[in-house]
């Protein structure tokens, strides 16, 4: 069945999607590089990456895990699907490293003589996914390997750049962003 992968792609990686939402709405205040620049000239990372936006979408995204939590019995009970729940490692490992992957991405964009807010197509849209999922098979091995078997692992490949472009294209028409990517 088809409907199964892609019900337990979307409730997996819920805690991983939610962060840059979260930053994006409450981010601002000091960059986390503090405003220093390599000697390319480009900052490390820019003041689109901010400590404030860092930890409001890390906890975000573990507390979209808690709430999964708290409404899997009902929904595995309605639906019958094996939806998994969130040890506490995994929900951290799962936001955290989505902002991390995102930081990573603004390092090469700046590397790359990309200015803030400048798409880099594939990073823009994988970047988080691919960090998300990596700290996640670390800190939580045994999870991640039940949860996200090869059919899961597929459709995430193929929802995740669909729901980022859709989700910044819509916080661009919402006015939330300032570049629709
Ligand atoms: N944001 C933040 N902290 C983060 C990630 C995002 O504060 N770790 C906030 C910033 O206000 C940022 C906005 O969310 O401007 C949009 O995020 P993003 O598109 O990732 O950043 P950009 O400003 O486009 O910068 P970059 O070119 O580095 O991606
Ligand atoms: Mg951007």
């Amino acid at each position: 069945m088809v409907v199964e992968p892609v019900v337990v792609a979307v409730w997996a990686m819920l805690p991983a999607y939610v962060p840059n939402n979260a930053a994006v709405l409450v981010g601002g205040g000091r960059p986390i590089d503090g405003g220093r620049a390599l000697p390319d000239g480009n900052r490390l990372f820019g003041d689109g990456k901010t400590w404030r936006g860092t930890a409001a979408g890390t906890a975000a995204g573990v507390a979209v895990a808690l709430v999964l939590n708290l409404l899997e019995p009902a929904a595995t009970g309605a639906t019958g699907l094996g939806l998994p729940v969130f040890p506490v490692h995994a929900a951290v490992a799962l936001a955290l490293g989505a902002m991390l992957g995102d930081i990573l991405a603004s390092f090469l964009k700046r590397r790359t003589g990309r200015e803030r807010g400048a798409s880099f197509p594939g990073v823009d849209q994988l970047d988080f996914v691919v960090a998300s999922l990596g700290l996640t098979l670390l800190v939580a091995s045994e999870w991640f390997l039940a949860t996200f078997t090869l059919p899961v692992l597929v459709v995430v490949a193929i929802l995740t750049p669909l729901l980022h472009v859709v989700t910044n294209a819509g916080a661009y028409v919402l006015g939330l962003k300032s570049e629709p990517w």
